[in-house]
């Protein structure tokens, strides 16, 4: 089993940094393939914490090879300073961390525009990163790849035909199309000779790697209620974090995907607007939020909190076809009396169990909620599942009942060790 699928089956913000980072040891590759510099991952080395937005958190590691493949959008300039800060760290990533030329580059209009967007009447409450336009610019046909932003003169023409065709929105706003284009040609003097040596086919990189039998973990980023197609629409990022989105991310044929890991928090979170069925406006969300260090790692903001949902994770789990699971964040739980489990949605007098499309069900729907006794005493620390406190045990065991996917793996902190395996020695490649 050389190749592992590594997924958020939330709205993002389950913990996947240190899952990816616990399992890169046991890796060769580890590869990105959808998202930007939307994302956050959160590591700790050198016991401080740090944030990797782009470049995946396997980096840390010597000798691992790091690839975004071309399903990612890359920000050259939010690059730039992830690998200078990581140089500075004395963390070298020559030689062994490449992007695909087939990626879209995120440029300056796009950040613009995104922020446009978000003070229009359609808020989603993105990240501001630019990730959605650009991503529309590689539906559209209009989009900078890699490869196209390395020829100078391939750019300039699609720099014009761009900056022309988003001549209005930008105008409205104020933007002043000559100043821009010059900010953009400047940068991308410097921009382009930092990134060249590190472009390359990564499809072909990953089919050589999987000939020799390497290990190869991808990352997603963001969580299955964020995917453009099984989230909450529209109130999604612009790609498929869902296992599937690996294929057109990398270049990668589906017979070729091996395992697919869900990351999954004791409890649920999201940031941005949308719908959001088991939110606690009340201090138990305060209470999640604190314990949890509920803030976004991209945006600061403070994440909306709720009970652990079923519905959602089981959608997860079905969608793409999820084998193990990882649960985070248990240890945030300590201290609860009663603990709610979100197990079906109503919304008028019918009941669902599977995850519904409409955006009215979405929205107005309320939780049906199993209760469950909470455990007052320490978790933290634990290192074998028997010796949780039973009523911890007991409700790890009902949400893999609920969800159809067991947990291999459980987190009690950010620290790599701070980890129980409830099934020893699984076999992740
Ligand atoms: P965008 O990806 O910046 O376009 O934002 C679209 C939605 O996805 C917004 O609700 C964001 O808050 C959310 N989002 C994007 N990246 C992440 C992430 O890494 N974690 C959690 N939410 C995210």
């Amino acid at each position: 089993m050389p190749t592992l699928v590594v997924l958020g089956t939330q709205w993002g913000d389950e913990g996947k940094g240190k899952v990816v980072d616990y399992l890169a040891k046991k890796a060769d590759y580890i590869v990105r393939y959808q998202g930007g510099n939307n994302a956050g991952h959160t590591l700790i080395y050198e016991n401080k914490p740090f944030v990797l937005h782009l470049i995946p958190s396997g980096i840390l590691f010597p000798k691992k090879n790091c690839l975004i493949g071309n399903g990612v959008v890359i920000d050259p300039k939010a690059l730039k300073e992830e690998v200078t800060f990581l140089n500075k760290k004395k963390i070298a990533v020559k030689g062994r961390f490449f992007i695909s030329e087939q990626a879209h580059v995120i440029l300056p209009y796009h950040k613009l525009i995104d922020e446009i967007l978000e003070r229009g009447n359609v808020k989603i409450g993105t990240t501001k990163r630019g990730i959605g336009p650009c991503y529309s610019d590689k539906v559209k046909r209009i989009g900078v790849r890699v490869v196209d932003y390395l020829e100078k003169d391939v750019f300039l023409n699609l720099l014009d035909k761009n900056l022309t065709e988003k001549a209005l929105i930008l105008k409205d706003s104020g933007v002043d199309i000559e100043d821009l284009k010059k900010e953009i040609l400047k940068d991308h003097n410097e921009l382009s000779k930092f990134i060249k040596p590190f472009v390359t086919d990564t499809s072909l990189m990953i089919e050589n790697a999987i000939k020799k039998n390497k290990k190869l973990l991808f990352e997603s980023a963001q969580g299955t209620l964020l995917d453009l197609d099984f989230g909450t629409y529209p109130y999604v990022t612009s790609s498929n974090p869902i296992a599937g989105g690996v294929c057109p991310g990398v270049g990668l044929g589906p017979t070729e995907v091996d395992n697919v890991l869900g990351v999954v928090k004791a409890y649920t979170t999201r940031v941005g607007e949308g719908p959001f069925t088991v939110e606690l406006f009340d201090e138990m969300g305060d209470f999640l939020r604190e314990k949890g260090g509920e803030y976004g790692a991209t945006t600061g903001r403070p994440r909306r909190c709720g009970w652990f949902d079923a519905v959602v994770v089981r959608h997860s789990v079905r969608v793409s076809g999820i084998k193990h699971l990882i649960l985070t964040k248990l240890d945030c739980m300590e201290g609860i009396d009663i603990i709610k489990v979100c197990v079906a949605y109503r919304y008028k007098s019918k009941v669902y169990k599977d995850f519904p499309a409409s955006r009215t069900v979405q929205k107005y729907a309320k939780p049906v909620y199993e209760e469950m006794a909470g455990f007052k005493c320490k978790v933290k620390g634990v290192t074998d599942f028997k010796k949780l406190p039973l009523n911890a045990q007991k409700y790890v065991k009902r949400l893999e009942q609920l969800v159809g996917a067991p947990i291999d793996l459980i987190s009690l902190g950010r620290k790599r060790e701070e980890t129980i395996e409830v099934t020893k020695n699984t076999k992740w490649f």
